[in-house]
């Protein structure tokens, strides 16, 4: 392996140039040395949206899009949700290992603490808009932990950063649910430390004048295993810009806002609200096979289905379909259920899907167990952000320990005028 290398030649010139090869990639940066003369800025790879291209060397999840496999550092994602608690793999991902009992312990008791937010977060959350949607509010709100917490900005203390990363585990789920409750005009309910983390978001969401809200287990776990498959998912476009905004060493809570904004977006993490409006849109089973030719016909995209690096079944959207089943023996089967199997159904054997590759993937069936559960279609991709939160900061703490990287600039290749003279002078300059 370590000797492996790439021999190009060079038509312009007919020059042959022989680049080592490093972990089975090309360096772009090696590709520099190719010139046609002494005043070529050098060869340059052109990849718009990164479509082969690694921006970084990262230990933390293991993803073949082909296969279908995901793993958070060396463990399957079907372990890990069905013998881990949220905080386990939390605490996995950020160190490494799995914690001990004692570890644990200690960690879920740090996470505890710190719930709470500043009484001035609240008052300014209060001056948002009744209608503002959830997403946006927790995104604002995180960038606003900034102005309480400014020591973050050491990010090269060790010690600094442990301690963001607590707080803005701690204080996510209570965000999203000041920012639910917000939206309903309900008041806001202090985090109760005698909940774990999960039960403690639901005490805080769902809480009317009894004196703890008791969440139903099954629910309860349910969220757990939504929060572990959400948790962390290699470069996808949000931890691509937590990676780059932090790079020009922003303090975290900025940089999580960053990314926060990257993960509304409908083709990454808002997807899963887009799928409920897709499905009520259709309405019925019988109107699937209209929805699906006109996809086909050009119109619009199948919300929920396709991936960038999957192109086999997502193992997250597999599990998702097992919890959908122990939900609905709760809640009673969302009637959205019978659709998007439909949809689903129709898909997985229609030419345009099989040839395209697209499967479902894990926005597909989380916002029907939202829904079942009791979210509105609003609050859906603030569930994927809480636990992603944990996956950004990972990738934020591997980037600011990796001594190769530097501030994200790419490069571009300039496609506008050529220099050009402004002359004549208009009338306008003259007066
Ligand atoms: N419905 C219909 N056609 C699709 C879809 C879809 N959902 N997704 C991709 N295609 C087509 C696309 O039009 C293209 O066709 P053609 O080759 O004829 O031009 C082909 O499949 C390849 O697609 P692409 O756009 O080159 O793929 P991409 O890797 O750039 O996009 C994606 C990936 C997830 C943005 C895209 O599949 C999509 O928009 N899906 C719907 C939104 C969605 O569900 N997003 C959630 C993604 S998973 C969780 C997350 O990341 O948040």
């Amino acid at each position: 392996m370590q000797n492996e290398t790439l021999t190009i030649t060079d038509n312009r010139t007919g020059k042959t140039y022989t680049l080592p090869l490093y972990k089975g990639a090309v360096r772009a940066i090696d590709l520099r040395q190719i010139k046609t003369g002494p005043e070529d800025f050098g060869l340059l790879s052109y990849d718009p949206a990164f479509l082969n291209t690694a921006a970084c060397q990262s230990a933390i999840t293991y993803l073949d899009g082909e296969r279908g496999i995901l793993r958070y550092r060396g463990y399957p994602i079907e372990q890990l949700a069905e013998k881990c608690s949220f905080l386990e793999v939390a605490y996995l991902l950020l160190n490494g290992e799995l914690p001990d009992p004692a570890e644990l312990d200690a960690w879920s008791g740090e996470v505890t603490r710190h719930t709470m937010i500043h009484e001035n977060l609240k008052k300014f959350m209060e001056g948002f808009h009744y209608n503002a949607h959830p997403m946006a509010i927790l995104m604002t709100t995180v960038a606003a932990l900034s102005t309480l917490y400014p020591e973050a900005r050491n990010i090269h203390d060790p010690e600094v950063r442990r301690l963001q990363i607590i707080r803005l585990l701690g204080k996510m789920p209570t965000l999203a649910a000041y920012s639910y409750r917000h939206s309903l005009g309900l008041p806001y309910v202090y985090p109760d430390n005698d909940f774990g983390y999960t039960r403690n978001f639901l005490n805080m969401l769902w809480k009317r004048t009894e004196p703890k809200y008791s969440a139903n287990p099954v629910l309860a776990r349910a969220l757990e295993v939504l929060f572990i498959l959400h948790a962390d998912h290699e470069q996808n476009c949000s931890t691509n810009a937590m990676r780059a905004v932090g790079s020009s060493f922003a303090d975290p809570y900025a940089t999580t806002a960053a990314a926060i904004a990257a993960l509304s977006g409908p083709l990454h993490g808002g997807a899963n609200e887009e799928v409920l409006r897709m499905l009520d849109e259709i309405g019925s089973k019988d109107r699937v096979p209209a929805y699906i030719a006109q996809i086909k016909a050009g119109h619009g995209k199948l919300m929920g289905f396709g991936h960038r690096v999957y192109k086999n079944y997502d193992p997250r959207a597999r599990i998702i379909k097992r919890v959908a089943d122990e939900v609905f023996e709760v809640t009673g089967r969302n009637p959205k259920l019978d659709i998007a199997l439909e949809l689903e159904r129709i898909a997985l054997e229609d030419d345009f899907f099989v040839k395209r590759k697209l499967y479902p993937n894990v926005d597909f069936y989380s916002g029907i167990i939202y829904q079942a559960v009791g979210f509105t279609p609003d609050m859906f991709t603030v569930l994927f952000a809480i636990p992603r939160t944990v996956g950004w900061l990972a990738q934020w703490q591997e980037m600011l320990q990796d001594p190769e990287q530097k501030i994200a600039r790419p490069r571009q290749l300039y496609t506008g005028q050529p220099v050009r003279e402004r002359v004549p002078e208009t009338a306008a300059t003259l007066a």
